[in-house]
């Protein structure tokens, strides 16, 4: 956690506070102490072998399984008091702040597990078999609220000390990290139902097989640690070779999920589109630098060159297992709803709905960014053309959802960028050709290339007619086969 806002340690100071007051508030009457011991324990031991889920330093116990036994042993305020160990957990990283967040969200969560497993009926103390199965349906409902209280808590606090949006859901909506922890909920009551044979030595026989589960939640957050490396090394490869767009593609990234987010896709296929829209121009790598980085009009093989950039990454990442869908996107982002795109020509719903969400945030990102021979345009700005070509260029429903998206949460304009006219770039003459036109039928390849911003004194536009100004869409010539390059 960097710094603070008020709001968020009024978040964490209440979360703390709950929790103290479910703990001194009692009762401790016939709370059985040598039980609360042993499971503090084993919950110290699964707190201190926590596992690194990303570079967030968000991490992953086993907390569940000790909180969740207690609530059959002890009852609530036990389960609480069990809870409330996860303070002393043996672990480097986290501040003094995150570590009494994480005691007052396992005490609040084991304590309102516990109450839920009180209210629907279940028996608190060491259970015989004839409390079998009158404890499983409570339990149930425990487990149930456990999870929900836990995910809640970490989602506010992500989302006050986080980017909006970002990490916050993807925890809250992570339907594996879900069923992970309902699995070890399980070994709860494993762990009640062993105590009336075993008694204080459970928690020591419990604690081996799940430390070995551990491993295996282990080796999941590493492959997906590897996966951001291998997806953010491809950004870093692109971004270096075509210097003029530094970040693009973690911004395209961020604006496809926000419109994925507004219209419900599933979190599964929002972590997908986010992977699509930082590969989105990884075909680049497959384009020759001295045309991305030519200074001036561009031939009609350079410009083939480049309409070949959603095939050439379609080849680079292709084999790319956890990719899946994002391949999609990847190759159709620059399609069209009126058909006049590349590289397919795709029309409508033809376009993969990766794509079409691709296609808003890449234009949006190359409107609002600077450019060598302009300014990045206001954000209003840029939201009007979006508009504008909605139904010809973009999906309306996805424009739409964008602009919800930016009017809640707003947008993150980049920092400063490549100024100096005299190295425009052949990505900068395209970009210049934003939700506009670049070429038509019977010009020249390089066309009647308009600038679709009115910004360009330069005359470094696509068609070397130097200082053209337009404005977007107004050469449109709705006849000829005409090819909008919002960016590259
Ligand atoms: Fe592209």
């Amino acid at each position: 956690m960097g710094k603070l806002s008020r709001i968020a340690w009024l978040y964490i100071g209440s979360v703390v506070a709950a929790a103290a007051f479910a703990v001194v508030r009692g009762p401790f009457s016939g709370i059985q102490w040598d039980q609360v011991v042993a499971l503090g324990l084993l919950l110290v031991a699964c707190e201190s072998t926590a596992t690194l889920l990303n570079s967030r330093c968000l991490a992953w116990s086993a907390n569940t399984t000790a909180s969740l036994a207690s609530v059959i042993l002890v009852g609530p305020v036990g389960a609480a008091i069990v809870g409330s160990f996860t303070l002393l957990g043996i672990r480097r990283s986290p501040s003094l702040t995150q570590r009494l967040f994480n005691t007052g969200m396992f005490t609040l969560s084991a304590y309102l597990a516990g109450k839920t497993y009180l209210l629907s009926g279940g028996p608190v103390g060491t259970p015989q078999p004839s409390s079998f199965p009158g404890v499983i349906g409570p339990f149930a409902c425990a487990v149930l609220v456990h999870v929900t209280v836990n995910f809640s808590l970490v989602a506010g606090v992500l989302w006050l000390t986080g980017e909006p949006g970002s990490a916050a859901g993807k925890v809250a909506l992570d339907f594996k990290l879900w069923v992970t922890d309902i699995g070890y909920a399980a070994f709860g009551v494993l762990i009640a139902a062993l105590w009336s044979v075993l008694g204080p030595f459970t928690p020591v026989l419990v604690v081996i097989p799940l430390l070995a589960a551990r491993w295996a939640v282990a080796q999941f957050a590493a492959q997906q640690r590897a996966y951001e490396a291998t997806v953010s090394a491809l950004c870093q490869a692109v971004e270096t070779k075509d210097l003029y767009t530094r970040g693009h593609s973690e911004r395209v990234s961020r604006g496809s999920v926000m419109i994925a987010r507004e219209i419900g896709m599933r979190e599964d296929r929002v972590e997908a589109i986010r992977y699509a829209g930082m590969l989105h121009d990884v075909g680049k790598l497959g384009v020759p630098t001295s045309v991305l980085q030519k200074n001036g009009s561009l031939t009609d093989d350079e410009y083939a060159a480049i309409q070949l950039h959603p095939m050439r990454g379609l080849d680079i990442v292709r084999e790319i297992g956890f990719l899946d869908e994002a391949l999609a996107g990847i190759m159709h982002h620059h399609e069209r709803i009126d058909g006049r795109g590349y590289p397919m020509g795709l029309a409508g719903d033809e376009i993969p709905e990766f794509a079409r969400v691709l296609a808003v945030a890449d234009a949006f990102d190359a409107m609002t960014s600077d450019r060598s021979y302009r300014g990045a345009r206001p954000v209003p700005d840029a939201v009007a053309e979006l508009r504008k070509w909605a139904g010809t260029q973009f999906d309306p429903a996805f424009v739409d959802a964008f602009v919800t998206a930016i009017d809640r949460d707003g947008w993150q304009v980049p920092e400063g960028a490549p100024a100096d006219a005299e190295h425009a770039t052949a990505a900068d003459v395209l970009s210049a050709g934003v939700l506009s036109i670049v070429g038509r039928s019977g010009s020249t390849p390089n066309g009647t290339g308009m600038n679709g911003n009115g910004h360009n004194g330069n005359g470094r536009n696509g068609s070397g007619r130097s200082g053209t100004v337009a404005p977007a869409g107004e050469l449109d010539d709705p006849t000829g086969p005409l090819r909008a390059i919002e960016s590259l």
